[in-house]
């Protein structure tokens, strides 16, 4: 491998919720034994090209207002053609956003009052969680339905159901999901969005995830499968996951439709609350230059090493089953059987696996009640020891 993905940092006082971070769930724990499955970002240093563009700005030591660049504009309409052949995202349907919840938020605010019906699935990103729990929406929850080979998949039939029950006018869409992996096939997204279409519900669309699709998985645009997703999607993107700059804070949105970009826009400007940082402009730049694109597919490798690894291990143990993510870093495995040959609540296996230092997480805080989510985002070292420790916890 040309880049380093073996390196286990310490990140302790280094700005680092993933192993700082002392909750009550975490307590258990001894601290130096802990390996971080818990929270959605890498143990790996970024990409040398984004290192590289920060450096590169930081030698003119002078900071003031600024202009996003063509030249950012111009990464992100690459970097979505490259990866996507998509040519939604130019200078004109592009807005910055402080975070990709953050722009969650703001599409919210703008297309519902508090109290209305949001259409989501789950399992369901603990982040959309707070949102809507933070500004008074009501969450309706269309649970994803696993198939004959244990794919999870949407249930259009209960979706409709919600949709007219409920009176749903906006849905909050994950692309690729977290925290089930799927990475959702065109015709998948077709069909949702057409019965979208046909209640005519506009599209919070979050594809922060859309980069990390594993095993020749592909991730496709909400807003590019038909001219009327186009005009009916708002989709929001960064390089944030792939490239380990949470702490950088710098996503984006594409809005095609003139009307609910200007909206948007206006939201977000008015507010003066939503202004790029000049360091993680540059860092996008770097990440989404080709040698960002090298060092990402090695990290993919990585991913589905991990994943793998984690997969088998699971699968090696009656009762347990799991659906190897197709994208994101994310695995779900689902403990109801084991849990219940094996007289063992769910929140005592969790709590057994955070004592051996393994911090993987309850999956009631993902309205997924009979799972656990881990985060593979780590060394392969720290994979497989993680494997070890869990080892005597079903022998
Ligand atoms: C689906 C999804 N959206 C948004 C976020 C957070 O994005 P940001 O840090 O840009 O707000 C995450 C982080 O895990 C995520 O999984």
């Amino acid at each position: 491998m040309a880049y380093d993905f073996t390196t286990i940092y310490n990140r302790h006082n280094m700005d680092s919720i993933s192993q700082d971070v002392q909750d009550s769930e975490f307590s258990a724990a001894v601290q130096e034994k802990r390996i971080p499955l818990w929270v959605a970002d890498m143990g790996f240093a970024t990409a040398p090209a984004v290192t590289e563009h920060i450096s590169k700005r930081m030698e003119h030591p002078v900071y003031g207002y600024f202009l996003p660049s063509e030249e950012y504009y111009n990464s992100i309409a690459r970097w979505h053609e490259e990866s996507y052949g998509w040519d939604g995202p130019s200078k004109e349907t592009v807005g910055y956003e402080n975070g990709v919840l953050g722009g969650v938020a703001s599409a919210l605010r703008l297309l519902a009052a508090p109290g209305s019906p949001i259409l989501l699935h789950s399992p369901t990103y603990n982040g959309f969680i707070h949102v809507l729990e933070g500004l008074g929406y009501r969450m309706v929850l269309s649970p994803l339905k696993k198939d004959h080979r244990g794919v999870p998949r949407m249930d259009l039939r209960d979706m409709e159901k919600k949709i007219r029950d409920n009176n749903i006018h906006v849905v909050l869409f994950c692309s690729p999901h977290n925290p089930s992996g799927r990475v959702w096939t065109r015709e998948e997204l077709q069909q949702a969005l057409r019965l979208f279409a046909k209640h005519d519900l506009t599209v919070i669309s979050d594809e922060i995830w859309s980069d990390l699709t594993l095993y020749g998985n592909t991730h496709i645009p909400t807003a590019s499968v038909s001219t009327d997703a186009a005009q009916r999607t708002i989709a929001f993107y960064a390089p944030t996951k792939t490239f380990n700059l949470a702490g950088m804070i710098g996503s984006y949105s594409v809005v095609l439709n003139p009307r609910l970009r200007k909206a948007l826009t206006e939201a977000e400007e008015k507010c003066h609350y939503n202004n790029m940082n000049v360091l993680s402009m540059h860092a996008l730049i770097g990440a989404y230059s080709p040698e960002g694109r090298a060092w990402m597919n090695e990290l993919k490798k990585v991913l589905e090493y991990n994943i793998d690894s984690m997969c088998s291990f699971f699968t090696s143990i009656d009762g347990v089953s799991v659906f190897k993510s197709e994208g994101t870093y994310i695995l779900s495995p689902d403990f109801s059987k084991w849990c219940a040959s094996n007289n063992t609540s769910l929140s005592e296996l969790v709590q057994k696996g955070i004592a051996s230092g393994v911090m993987w997480r309850d999956g009631k805080y993902y309205n997924m009640p009979d799972g656990i989510r881990l985060c593979l985002s780590q060394p392969s070292s720290l994979i497989l020891e993680a494997i070890k420790r869990l080892r005597p916890l079903f022998d």
